[in-house]
């Protein structure tokens, strides 16, 4: 079985085409390289044995999305292709609404003419917005997103959720991911990052490693034990087994199913540095600073619905997270480039 995997050259698409080859599906990657390197599909074969089909295209173009569907038989489409830089999107929001949507509206366009109808989106916990309780479980209202990135996600939700309502071969799930951290184990693939990391765990281990000086903690005067935000922070590699589930579903059903990929438990920041410090013998400097706009106190799933909808749970525990992440930042201090 052959599944599309658009922006699979990416940080969660690569560690999601390592583990759908090694559940024994054929790969095919489509990616413009915007923000990844050609050098992933070498760390693939290295890691599988296998090298992934590759196309080098933007898949908001539809003359190119088509020829990968006439020179392959596609049976499924993951779609990781997007800008996710949150500030940049607030200051550049139509280079996010135009590249979000219409890479997704493209590709569906294209499997809507070859008949293709198992759809998985990378959707994120931001869809929750700032007024649910946690744990924030799939019933619960969506919106009030506080950045063009966010708010691209929910429209593709909703573009989704009309596509199946329409079209009743067609299967989406929308997997909600909470905070992806951590690398493949091997250190062959990991999250890099290009200029200045706006994320908490690469800012940790390009602090630990000496790229940069110190790590802000945003916040301090949060309703939480220490004062600092609660994140569910989910290793990328269980992130992955998640997809592998996903699709399955998606050509197994139809229809537009919301899931979140979490673990259930939220981690504060202070505790995600010391679990850090612990794991990599590393000390990292930390100074306190002012709440980030558009930050939420707490963000951790409910992770009923994936357990029985996806049978999948995630593993790995913090101090793996951790682990993964500096063994992937000392090998590859800057990245895929060198
Ligand atoms: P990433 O930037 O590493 O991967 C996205 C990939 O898409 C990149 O390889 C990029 O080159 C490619 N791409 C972008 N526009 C393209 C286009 N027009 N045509 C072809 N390729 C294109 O990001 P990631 O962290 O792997 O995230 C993957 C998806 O998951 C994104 O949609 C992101 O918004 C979403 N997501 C990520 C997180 C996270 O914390 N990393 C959280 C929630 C949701
Ligand atoms: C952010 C985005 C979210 C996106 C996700 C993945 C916002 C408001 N949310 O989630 O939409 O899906 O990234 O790209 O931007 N922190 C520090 N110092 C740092 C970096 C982060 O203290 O240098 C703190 C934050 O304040 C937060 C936690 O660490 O409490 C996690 O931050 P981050 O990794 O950026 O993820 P989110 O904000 O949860």
């Amino acid at each position: 079985m052959s599944i599309l995997l658009t922006g699979g050259a990416g940080f969660i698409g690569s560690h999601t085409a390592v583990e759908m080859i090694n559940a024994g599906y054929d790969v095919i990657i489509a990616d413009n390289l915007s923000n990844s390197s050609e050098k992933v599909l070498d760390r693939i074969e290295t890691i599988t044995g296998i090298r992934p089909k590759f196309y080098k295209v933007d898949v908001a173009i539809k003359g190119d999305v088509r020829r990968i569907f006439e020179e392959n038989k596609i049976d499924g489409v993951i779609h990781f292709a997007g800008y996710k830089c949150v500030p940049e999107s607030t200051k550049i929001p139509l280079k996010y609404y135009r590249n979000n949507i219409d890479t997704t509206l493209t590709v569906l366009e294209v499997m809507e003419e070859k008949n293709c109808n198992a759809f998985v989106f990378s959707s994120s916990a931001t869809v929750y917005g700032d007024k649910n309780e946690v744990p924030f479980n799939e019933n619960m209202p969506t919106g009030g997103t506080t950045n063009a990135y966010g708010s691209t996600k929910l429209m593709i939700e909703n573009i989704l959720k009309d596509v199946a309502a329409a079209n009743n071969k067609f299967s989406a799930v929308l997997l909600r991911y909470f905070n992806p951290i951590g690398a493949h184990p091997s250190g062959l693939i990991g999250e890099a990052p290009d200029g200045i990391p706006n994320n908490l765990m690469p800012y940790i281990t390009q602090t630990a490693v000496g790229i940069r000086e110190v790590l802000n903690v945003f916040g301090t005067d949060y309703n939480t034990p220490d004062g600092t935000g609660v994140r569910d922070y989910i290793h990328v590699v269980d992130l992955a087994k998640g997809h592998v589930a996903a699709i399955k579903y998606a050509m197994e059903n139809t229809g537009a199913e919301a899931i979140n990929l979490g673990t259930g438990n939220g981690s504060s920041v202070l505790e995600v540095v010391r679990a850090f410090e612990k794991a990599s013998g590393v000390n990292v400097p930390v100074e306190f600073k002012e709440r980030r706009p558009g930050d939420v106190e707490y963000s951790y799933a409910s992770v009923e619905k994936a357990a029985e909808l996806l049978n999948w749970k995630a593993e790995y525990d913090l101090n793996d997270m951790c682990k993964h992440a500096w063994n992937w930042q000392k090998k590859n201090p800057r990245g895929y480039n060198e």
